[in-house]
């Protein structure tokens, strides 16, 4: 959440900086703002709403501020204090000499306020960063020394930070530093940057260095420092990043959102591609690098997630229960870290996350490796932080997802828990081989199956025009698909802000179904299989009252004509691998109605695509 952006070197600063936040816009876009040394004095330039707004501003005022060479900036997701200019960072101290921006939350903000104010600094804003702009002042003038400064500063602050300061006194100099958020530096020829994840340098430098928590690095345009928080020299580790610049284009589709569901057949086959060679060779993961024994003989499996990921969990549960029969339990992040949880050594913890940002996956895998759990962590990102907190790593390859509404990943997800689940299957001998190949086979052609959804997508965008009026919706299914509803529901919540609620089939009659009458469509997933007939008798249950019916099914029973109004084909398919195509219709389903109220597709209000913040 909120992405940070510095740069120090001899070009125009300020488009370095936009274009950063323009690649980190994903991890917020409410307001924005930047803070350059031009000619000598601090000075800030902020937007309240999206990325654009800054740049309008920084057009009228090119002139000027294109002679800066030094600055930083920042994308925010407001946690304390509303989406206004006034909190937009950087924020400054009394005298305007410092200027920070921040991403996280400092939790002991309201301590360190009232000891600021008893001492004379004015807060403008209602943002706990102010704090830090204040303290860093102090501690400056105190010391003199700006990294001295932003160290001592950290040792009085509580929570969770990465920040990058500028001080009008100390000339082509930036201190970085961070606490449980991503932090970043690139290393140029005659300049330097910082940023909180690659995509805001990567076009300037594939040389960069990964802080670790505590660690104060002080950048100016030849050198780097880095120290820890007591002051020890720290060596530079440079990487040389394997990332080509990202190109962030649609490639002719109206949103990013749009081209990420078409690029799913691709990723299916690129997941699949390397680990299920022939129907008959075992799957190869050789990221599990749990020993096959422990492996064999593993008691329980906890998943943590948050969000999509966290549907893709439950499917995953569903995977491991049905091929190996060990137990599985699926629990939001955010829950897991709170409570007393009984994970030991003999415990597999799987984290899953796109992003491998969320404080809380992050926490809460952190939590489970010190109880000796080893962690098995799935991501998009095998250079986040939860990458580097993995025994294993099982990345998803999807590509940059650039939509806040999660599609193509969800998509890599599920085929990579195809997968793990499979491989642990043929380790443990707990599925007969002729099943395995049956479902290698099957999952080999999802890919074509996902292209021919795709294909017949106008089908789906006349529902959505039908439907897009409606206040609420509700989707039902069971089993495996449960969390196919869910998905389906937090997708059309998510870009077109209908009430949208996900039910087990069987539940609809205890409460829910007193909320249906003619206005209130319910979706049902119809996925041929063990559940097929009861989650009909659960449709009909919604059908006498008078609900409006959509299927989605890959049946074609003629009878399914009289209880539905509107019915959703997709091909053929093994029920246990009908989530990969299940989903897809419910993402264009979201789509084309947010598209059609004209909502702000890949940029829904309120959210962001990685949620740094517990
Ligand atoms: C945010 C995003 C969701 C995402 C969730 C978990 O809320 O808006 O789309 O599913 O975070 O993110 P992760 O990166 O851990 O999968």
């Amino acid at each position: 959440m909120c992405g940070i952006v510095g740069y120090v070197g001899s070009k125009t600063a300020v488009d370095i900086l936009i274009e950063g936040l323009t690649s980190l816009e994903y991890r917020g876009y409410d307001s924005s703002g930047v803070a350059l040394n031009i000619e000598g004095k601090v000075q800030l330039f902020k937007a309240q709403g999206k990325l654009q707004n800054l740049r309008n501003i920084v057009q009228n005022n090119y002139d000027e501020i294109s002679k800066s060479t030094i600055g930083i900036g920042h994308i925010r997701w407001a946690t304390h204090g509303v989406p206004s200019v006034e909190n937009a960072h950087p924020h400054t101290c009394n005298c305007g000499k410092v200027a920070i921006v921040h991403n996280g939350i400092i939790e002991n903000f309201k301590e360190l306020k009232a000891k600021l104010e008893a001492n004379g600094c004015t807060f403008r804003s209602q943002t706990d960063t102010e704090t830090i702009a204040h303290l860093v002042a102090t501690k400056y003038g105190e010391t003199k020394d700006l990294t001295e400064a932003v160290r001592l500063a950290t040792q009085e602050i509580e929570g969770a930070y990465a920040i990058a300061v500028i001080h009008q006194d100390v000339k082509n100099t930036i201190v970085a530093t961070r606490r449980n958020a991503p932090l970043v530096v690139g290393f140029g020829e005659d300049e330097n940057f910082v940023a909180s994840d690659i995509p805001a340098l990567i076009k300037y430098t594939k040389k960069a260095m990964y802080l670790d928590d505590n660690q104060i690095v002080t950048i100016t345009p030849n050198s780097v420092k880095l120290i820890d928080i007591d002051n020890n020299p720290k060596e530079l580790k440079i990487e040389t990043l394997p990332w080509e610049p990202v190109a962030l284009s649609k490639m002719g589709y109206k949103h990013f959102m749009l081209k990420e569901i078409h690029e799913q057949p691709d990723i299916v086959r690129n997941v699949l591609a390397g680990k299920l060679r022939t129907m008959d060779a075992p799957i190869e993961l050789n990221e599990v690098t749990l020993n096959k024994e422990k492996l064999k003989n593993l008691s329980r499996i906890q998943i943590v997630a948050c969000g999509t990921s966290l549907h893709a969990a439950m499917v995953g549960k569903y995977l491991i229960e049905d091929f190996c029969g060990i137990p599985v339990d699926v629990e939001p992040s955010s829950e897991y870290i709170y409570r007393k949880t009984i994970t030991n050594e003999n415990t597999l913890v799987i984290g899953v996350s796109q992003s491998g940002e969320t404080a809380d996956t992050i926490t809460a895998v952190r939590q489970a490796k010190k109880k000796g759990s080893h962690i098995l962590i799935v991501t998009n990102r095998p250079d986040s932080t939860m990458a580097r907190e993995a025994d294993s790593l099982i990345p998803v390859n999807a590509g940059i997802e650039v939509s806040v509404a999660a599609t193509k990943s969800y998509m890599a997800q599920l085929i990579s828990f195809y997968l793990l689940a499979i491989y642990m299957a043929e380790v443990k001998g707990s599925m007969p081989k002729d099943e395995v190949s049956k479902l290698k086979h099957e999952l080999i052609l999802l890919p074509q199956k996902i292209d021919n959804i795709l294909t017949a997508k106008g089908d789906i965008q006349k529902c959505a025009r039908k439907f897009a009026n409606s206040k609420d919706f509700i989707f039902i299914a069971r089993g495996v698909n449960y969390a196919t509803a869910l998905e389906g529901a937090l997708k059309l919540k998510e870009i077109s802000y209908i009430n949208a609620t996900g039910y087990t089939a069987g539940e609809l009659k205890h409460g829910p179904i007193a909320m249906l009458d003619e206005s209130m469509p319910v979706l049902s997933v119809l996925m041929k299989g063990k559940v097929y007939d009861k989650i009909l008798s659960n449709a009909e249950e919604a059908k006498a009252r008078n609900a409006r019916m959509i299927a989605l099914t890959n049946s074609e029973d003629f009878k399914l004509d009289e209880l539905f109004e509107n019915i959703i084909r997709v091909p053929d398919v093994m029920e246990i691998l009908s989530p990969a195509l299940a989903i897809v219709p419910l993402q264009l389903l979201a789509y084309y109605i947010a598209e059609f109220l004209g909502k702000d597709v890949d940029q829904p209000r309120n959210l962001a695509k990685s949620v740094t913040v517990e």
